[in-house]
């Protein structure tokens, strides 16, 4: 993808060049092309996604911090542990489906585990009703990681932890987000989760699409898996 300064045109190229409806496996590919220049490419998108998230658990977290079990999914290069590195998490796991992907955020040192899993197709290889915090960042929208993956995310998570998920809500995007909306409030309903905060966000990251312009919107979910419950 070229070693001149990246411009926002080339972010833009990048990432129209991804099938939206291609599916996990492609998509997975795709970030194996792009994974050197993802983190000087998604500055350029100002992509908060990231940033917003980590506040969010942060701010609501209850707990030592230091001695939480943090599952990354869809890690990348690891920018959301990075973040809540700086918020005072110490102990991190991470999965993600892109190997070029998985060898940069290895290199970060942040990590105590990282597992490669195409989420969606292949079960999450992590031990179940364990982790304090379980988050994914950037990785619930169409063509990625299906909604249908929340119920392992779910399942990995400790009785009273914490899950977080971000997605878009552009055009694009806004059936997805209505699915994953629909689910998170069954599982309220069925008295699995308890919601602690949604936040819609306007200024999400640059828009990149022919018909969007300015920034597109995204939100971030909180929830919390109930205590009294038998994942196993
Ligand atoms: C936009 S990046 C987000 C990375 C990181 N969470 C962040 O916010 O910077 C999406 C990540 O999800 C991973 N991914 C997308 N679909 C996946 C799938 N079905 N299975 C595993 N990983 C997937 C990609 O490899 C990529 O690392």
């Amino acid at each position: 993808m070229g070693d001149h300064k990246r411009t926002f045109t080339d972010v833009k190229n990048v990432i129209l060049s991804a099938h939206e409806d291609s599916g996990p496996r492609d998509k997975v590919s795709f970030y194996d092309k792009w994974a050197e220049q993802y983190e000087e490419d998604v500055a350029l998108l100002d992509y908060r996604a990231p940033t917003l998230a980590t506040d969010c658990i942060a701010e609501h977290f209850k707990g030592e911090k230091g001695s939480a079990k943090v599952l990354d999914v869809a890690c990348g290069t690891g920018l959301v542990s990075l973040k809540l590195k700086e918020k005072g998490f110490q102990c991190f796991s991470g999965v993600d489906g892109s190997e070029a992907m998985l060898k940069l955020s290895r290199g970060t040192g942040l990590y105590q585990n990282l597992w490669p899993c195409l989420l969606g197709l292949e079960a999450l290889p992590v031990p179940v009703d364990t982790y304090d915090v379980t988050v994914i960042v950037g990785a619930l929208s169409v063509g990625q990681v299906p909604v249908s993956f929340i119920e392992e995310l779910w399942l990995a998570t400790k009785p009273g932890g914490y899950m977080c998920m971000t997605t878009r809500a552009n055009p694009d995007n806004l059936q997805y987000k209505a699915e994953l909306e629909r689910l998170l409030e069954a599982m309220c309903g069925d008295a699995r989760l308890a919601q602690v905060c949604v936040t819609e966000v306007q200024d999400w990251e640059r828009a990149v699409q022919e018909h969007e312009t300015g920034y597109i919107p995204g939100a971030v979910y909180l929830y919390r898996k109930a205590l009294a419950t038998q994942s196993s």
